[in-house]
């Protein structure tokens, strides 16, 4: 099948599957202050049951399961899930169990997990709205969903078009970095109740951004000629370099099933 012809799971599960040991090593996923956060907020709830939705390289995973009683990493590619296995093993968790299975339609119960983690594997689901719902179904009503991705940052209309066109020229599994305000409305249409998001920046050094996942290099060229041509306020705002390395705005969301819905 050819890539065109792909669903665009299959596409994102070849994406990753490839580059799966990238992502565990690559210092941009393996550290920051969204982990610690994540870290704290596991261990405020002791021995609870955890679900990393989109785990990649398991980096949310090794922050959660010190504290936590169970934790289930959930991805569509397999060859991450092995990976995840392995260090988990050479961790020593015991705790850590791993699942493939797509945000869209989670292989879990309803109410299985008192939180539900995600961080920087949104971007890339189908439909928002639809893995916002599952994670809402799966969630109890006492529990807890963290979100961390890339968001635009719902300046002009431009800095959200050079953000995705990039995105998407590096990686075509990218789907849409949404604005926080994006965010906020699809979590409180899925029927949780958002706190104010926790805003943070994000350098990425250009050469292991495009290793990690393969860009050829006609695209490579295609992202260097566009951040040339973009004008200051956008090239500013991203912090473009010489190299092509640039910042980009992440966002941490907590959100709690809303009252109205906590009838599981
Ligand atoms: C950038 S990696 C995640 C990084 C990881 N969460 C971390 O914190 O290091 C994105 C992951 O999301 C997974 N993913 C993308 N779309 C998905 C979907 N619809 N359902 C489940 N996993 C998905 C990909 O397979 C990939 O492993």
């Amino acid at each position: 099948m050819t890539s065109a012809s792909r669903p665009h799971e299959a596409h994102v599960a070849a994406q990753f599957g490839s580059n799966a040991q990238a992502y565990f090593d690559s210092a941009d996923h393996a550290a920051g202050g969204d982990l610690l956060a994540i870290a704290r907020l596991v261990a405020g709830r002791p021995d609870c049951c955890v679900l990393d939705l989109g785990c990649g390289g398991g980096h949310v995973t090794y922050a959660a399961a010190p504290y936590a009683g169970d934790v289930v990493a959930c991805d569509l590619s397999i060859e991450m899930l092995a990976v995840v296995a392995d260090e988990a093993a050479r961790r020593g968790f015991g705790n850590v169990a791993t699942r493939q299975g797509s945000a869209e339609n989670l292989p879990f119960s309803d109410a299985a997990f008192d939180m539900v983690l995600s961080r920087f594997s949104a971007h890339h689901w189908g439909d928002l709205g639809q893995a916002l719902r599952e994670m809402r179904r799966v969630v109890k009503p006492d529990g807890l969903a963290v979100v961390v991705d890339v968001v635009s940052p719902g300046r002009t209309a431009l800095h959200d078009t050079f953000l995705q066109a990039v995105e998407l020229l590096r990686d075509p599994s990218h789907v849409r970095d949404y604005s926080p305000t994006e965010w906020s409305d699809a979590l409180r249409a899925a029927g949780f109740e958002p706190a104010e998001p926790v805003a943070a920046r994000l350098r990425l050094a250009f050469a292991p951004w495009i290793a990690r996942i393969g860009t050829p290099p006609s695209l490579v060229a295609a992202i260097r000629e566009l951040q040339a041509r973009m004008p200051p306020a956008v090239a500013e705002h991203f912090a473009i370099e010489a190299d092509g390395s640039w910042t980009l705005d992440t966002a941490l969301f907590e959100a709690r099933p809303a009252p109205e819905t906590r009838t599981a």
